[in-house]
């Protein structure tokens, strides 16, 4: 066969071309027979000419190594998740909140449009982002911890609907959902069936597990699909999320073809109750919607919190129902002394996976419900989300379970905050169960990493009254530990050695997350580590600081930290127990200091910034140099940027923003002064 290197790059193209029109417009125009033999044909164009190969090439999807592990993947704008809702007055409240968020009077004739919103169903399936580099897709990544995902390109490759090469050659970031439909999934647990192999329980656990397998030859064995339904810093292309979608599938990239626009809260409303039997025309499953503010502007606005954004929500269909009994009550102590009640029940199948106990949250729901010993009840568990118990359907007895008035673990009277629903163990340093869940956590992965420090052995050390507090951690020896059941020489020495590294390895933002303030989780924690570098920079805040005036205020101007998480912080650092412990902590060498972010330390640490607009220099670069001067640079102008980088053809959009939070707007000469000048 005689082909010109051109003539096999055009054969590549023509490919990628009919790949779009199957998957992204699902109007392919030959047959699959057809395409089959074009893609031999190109096959065979590589075998004998192995150097014209582009790796965008639709015969190059599957990789031939297995890999061993998948490298990790850090992104510097978050994969957030969605908050939820269950049911319209929730809904109406995210609406009404959005409005408030964006000073739209709902009983202004033209609130309707000011507004728009783009719904679109929820793939229950795994998230991934993709990203381009002048069209050719260069990196696939799972959502990790939002923050750090995997690197699974080889096998990401292997779908057919994620493209390897756009119509433009755009450098974009995309993100996701990879999925099976039922039908697929059906098919698939047949074959297994058959040849004897263990059959698979639901579609998205199978979707997840696929993409995390090794060998990208067995993934391309595995039917699977990608929608995908955000584009990073989509105002490069428009000015609504709608448009973006548009564009998207101009270039390629595969949208659902069940998105649409709601202009109204009628409209919104109409959709989501047209959808409640639609879903179950969906080929896929869907565990709800995403409700979208369609405005770039608007979200921007609008901001998020540390884990969600403020202009979106999942709405939850409503999720399967099954009967079953109650065996007992647990009462579960958690670390921050919280005592609630645990159903144990007869095991029942729901959603795919078996439910043997249910959180019943507070007494006042126990005592609602009337719940008792034998009960039947009628559970729900939607998506991922833990059962609930809705109603008793049948009684058993008429004994309905009581609150205890003390600890289970400790026997210390409970007591229980004025309005609020939660009993509490107030006994916090030495309730032997808050004891253990704090110290498991503690040293738990994503705090202080304490390998080989589980339960058990928490256990054991509370229980020999070695430990009493997680300080005391830092202070075990060798011949306390071999004096245990537990230990033997080499143990005990892991155990030391494990804790040392714990202390020398530590970073402030993870010994801050370790301490398991309410409300204050690892985001958080890394948030405020990044303004507060110690635990000596945070008290010395708080002491220079009186009650209630001051500290919250600091704290919040951070990126991500809100009003009731800065004073559950405050109302920690201020009681005279924490200070004992923190105080040991640092006598006995636990007192790390954060290091400096991924984006580096310089003048302009801890500044926030937007670019937007025509530059002379590729945004990327300007990025790159922003944060090689410790600065941070996000997609939306809100109260917490410092500068707006304007360059040519800047929106007005933006600058309006700008001018409402009091953002400086900087041309790309000041821009560029500002970074010249060093510390
Ligand atoms: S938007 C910041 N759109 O649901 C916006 N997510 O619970 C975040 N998901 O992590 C995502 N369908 O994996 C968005 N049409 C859709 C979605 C969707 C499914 C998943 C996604 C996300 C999770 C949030």
């Amino acid at each position: 066969m005689s082909v010109s290197q051109s003539e096999y790059l055009e054969l590549a193209m023509e490919l990628t071309e009919h790949n779009r029109r199957y998957y992204v417009e699902a109007a392919p125009i030959i047959s699959d027979y057809e395409y089959d033999r074009l893609l031999e044909k190109l096959r065979k164009i590589e075998q004998s000419h192995p150097n014209w190969v582009v790796d965008w090439s639709p015969a190059q999807r599957v990789g031939h190594q297995p890999l061993s592990s998948f490298p990790k993947v850090v992104r510097d704008e978050p994969m957030l998740s969605l908050d939820n809702t269950y049911d319209e007055a929730e809904l109406k409240a995210f609406h009404d909140r959005v409005l408030r968020g964006l000073d739209i009077d709902p009983a202004d004739p033209q609130a309707a449009s000011q507004l728009t919103y783009v719904v679109e169903p929820k793939i229950d399936g795994f998230g991934i982002e993709l990203t381009f580099e002048s069209g050719v897709l260069a990196l696939a990544a799972t959502r990790g911890d939002g923050t750090t995902g995997e690197d699974v390109t080889a096998n990401l490759r292997t779908v057919r609907g994620v493209p390897l090469r756009l119509r433009q050659e755009v450098d974009v970031v995309v993100r996701g959902e990879v999925y099976m439909t039922r039908a697929d999934f059906a098919k698939l647990n047949q074959a297994r069936a058959a040849a004897g192999e263990e059959t698979f329980k639901n579609p998205r656990n199978t979707a997840a597990g696929s993409i995390k397998l090794l060998d990208p030859r067995q993934v391309a064995e595995r039917p699977m699909h990608v929608t995908l339904y955000e584009v990073v810093d989509g105002e490069r292309f428009a000015r609504g999320h709608f448009e973006v979608l548009a564009w998207m599938r101009e270039v390629g990239l595969p949208t659902s073809a069940h998105n649409s626009e709601a202009h109204t809260w009628d409209d919104l409303h109409q959709q989501v109750q047209d959808w409640f039997e639609r879903r179950q025309l969906l080929p896929f499953e869907a565990d709800g919607l995403v409700i979208k503010v369609n405005s770039f502007e608007q979200r921007a606005i609008l901001g998020a919190t540390s884990k969600f954004p403020r202009w979106a929500i999942a709405y939850k269909f409503p999720a399967e129902r099954v009967t079953t009994v109650v065996v007992d009550l647990e009462i579960n102590v958690g670390r921050t002394g919280a005592v609630t009640p645990v159903a144990i029940l007869e095991p029942v199948d729901i959603s795919g996976t078996t439910v043997k106990r249910a959180s019943l949250h507070n007494w006042d729901q126990v005592q609602r419900l009337g719940l008792g010993r034998g009960d039947r009840v009628l559970l729900e568990k939607a998506g991922e989300i833990i059962p609930q118990v809705l109603e008793v359907v049948k009684r058993a007895s008429d004994q309905a379970f009581e609150a205890p008035t003390e600890c289970p673990s400790c026997h210390t009277t409970l007591t229980r905050e004025e309005g609020k629903v939660v009993l509490t163990c107030p006994n916090a340093l030495s309730c032997p169960e808050q004891l253990l869940a704090s110290l498991e956590f503690f040293a738990g992965r994503g705090q202080m990493n304490i390998d080989g420090l589980g339960t058990k052995i928490c256990q054991a050390l509370l229980d020999a009254g070695l430990v009493h507090n997680v300080a005391d951690l830092f202070i075990l020896t060798k011949k306390q530990l071999l004096a245990l059941d537990r230990f033997a020489e080499m143990s005990a020495q892991n155990l030391l050695v494990a804790i040392a590294a714990a202390r020398d390895n530590a970073t402030f933002s993870r010994l801050l997350a370790a301490l398991g303030v309410p409300l204050v989780g690892g985001v958080a924690a890394r948030a405020i580590a990044q303004r507060y570098r110690s635990m000596n920079e945070l008290l010395a805040l708080i002491d220079s600081t009186r009650p209630d005036q001051g500290f919250v205020e600091a704290l919040t101007e951070i990126d991500g930290i809100g009003n009731v998480m800065a004073r559950s912080l405050e109302k920690f650092l201020r009681d005279p127990n924490t200070r004992t412990v923190l105080a040991l902590l640092v006598e006995r060498g636990v007192n790390p200091v954060e290091p400096v972010a991924p984006s580096g330390q310089g003048h302009l640490n801890g500044n926030t910034f937007v670019i937007t607009g025509t530059l002379s220099r590729p945004r990327s670069e300007i990025k790159k140099s922003i944060e090689a001067a410790g600065g941070k640079v996000v997609t939306s102008v809100s109260k917490k940027t410092d500068y707006l980088v304007a360059g040519e053809k800047t929106g007005k959009s933006k600058l309006t923003a700008a001018e409402k939070h009091g953002v400086e707007v900087l041309d790309e000469a000041a821009l560029d002064g500002l970074l010249a000048q060093a510390e």
